[in-house]
């Protein structure tokens, strides 16, 4: 009885086209065996195919073997083991800022970190289409949230104007790589205007890092932002393969962060296994500085597959590249159509996008070769026409 409403919440949601589950895959690469046959994921942020990489492996199980399955406790009791400080250091170095500081999650780093550079009285410019995680953590601050048009920054500054004479901290954020249009923000004109209006800038870069920027080190470090952000938030769940986040920082922000930051303080630290797969997978970024380039060359090709049969990728510049089919149920009956030709491309429905833009959200990852990309290709042109 007292259950009653779940139901009337799922129904709902089926009606919709809106169902949500989470089916279980065999494995977590971009090529998958499934029932004896080989399965081409487009759906899998392990862009650059690390996360079966011997030496990723390798480092995690040493931290394993050194250090043991958990943390034990959280990073200000006795949580903090060297392997998590020697990937800060790390992440700082490859960032191109003076510190860094690791959570558990992406998600978790952002509901960490804006909630202490604005609060109650302060003001948040976000894009209007940034993560979920950032929209949850502007709320958590109990700032006012001002939207702007994505990717405008005409429109940003408009905003700026409107509240020039407000009291209180300004912080804007957004995405360098939008994780759902795989499009990339004008980073230089947002940094001009964040100067201008004396404004702190956070930028994610979940789907930057890795793919983009020299060894990887991201959008901020390609275009020589890094005096002009706050913070440079990202993750080492997508390009870096296993699981966690980061927010690299000047070093008064680290120690802010470390005596405020409620998602970083009142969480156990992230287990050893994982904090040595982060660092062996930015030793294989040191090692091979090309990969985001390969990756990147690939998705222009893909794209230009799509192009010739005249279908619509938005403005899509990354590997992530949208097909936007509109309505939900028609999505997902594409996504599965697809799936019984052997690949997998996740529709995505609202309210992960706006609604009416349910979307195939194709993901190229390192593990696709040229003859994947054209196999692929020709089955999303057909499937999306028929
Ligand atoms: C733009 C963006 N920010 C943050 C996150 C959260 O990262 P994580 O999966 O590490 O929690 C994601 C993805 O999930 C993302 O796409």
């Amino acid at each position: 009885m007292r259950e009653d409403w779940i139901q009337s919440i799922l129904d709902e949601a089926k009606s919709r086209g809106l169902e949500r589950t989470a089916r279980a895959y065999p494995d977590a690469g971009g090529k998958l065996i499934i029932d004896g046959r080989e399965v081409l994921n487009f759906s899998s942020n392990d862009y650059l195919d690390l996360a079966h990489h011997p030496h990723v492996i390798e480092r995690a199980r040493e931290a394993l073997e050194q250090y043991g399955v958990g943390a034990g406790s959280s990073r200000l009791v006795t949580g903090t083991l060297p392997i998590h400080e020697e990937l800060e250091a790390r992440l700082a170095r490859e960032k191109g800022f003076p510190s860094a500081l690791v959570f558990g999650t992406g998600y978790m780093t952002n509901a960490g970190v804006i909630p202490v550079l604005a609060g109650r009285g302060d003001l948040i410019f976000a894009d209007k289409l940034v993560h979920a995680s950032m929209i949850d953590a502007c709320r958590l601050s109990e700032a006012k949230l001002v939207r702007f048009a994505h990717n405008d920054a005409a429109a940003l500054e408009a905003r700026l104007e409107q509240y020039a004479g407000a009291e209180g901290r300004k912080l804007i954020i957004t995405e360098s790589v939008f994780s759902m249009d795989g499009d990339l923000a004008p980073l230089k004109e947002i940094a001009a205007l964040a100067d201008r209006y004396d404004a702190m800038l956070m930028i994610d870069e979940a789907h930057s890092t890795g793919t983009f920027g020299p060894n990887g080190a991201g959008l901020i470090r390609e275009y020589g932002l890094e005096t002009s952000v706050t913070v440079s938030m990202g993750t080492l769940s997508k390009a870096l393969a296993g699981f966690g986040g980061f927010a690299a920082c000047s070093e008064n922000l680290r120690s802010l962060l470390v005596h405020s930051a409620r998602a970083f303080i009142y969480t156990t630290a992230p287990p050893p296994a994982v904090v040595g797969a982060a660092l062996g997978a930015l030793d294989v970024l040191d090692a091979s500085p090309n990969l985001g380039n390969i990756l990147q060359a690939n998705a222009d090709y893909f794209r230009s597959l799509l192009h010739d049969a005249e279908l619509d990728t938005l403005q899509s510049r990354s590997q992530i590249i949208p097909i936007v089919i509109g309505d939900n149920e028609k999505a997902v009956a594409i996504s599965q159509k697809l799936r019984e030709r052997g690949i997998i491309a996740a529709a995505i429905r609202p309210p992960t996008v706006p609604a009416g833009s349910a979307r195939l959200r194709i993901s190229i990852t390192l593990a696709h070769h040229v003859d994947d990309l054209e196999r692929a290709a020709k089955s999303i042109i057909s499937a999306v026409r028929n």
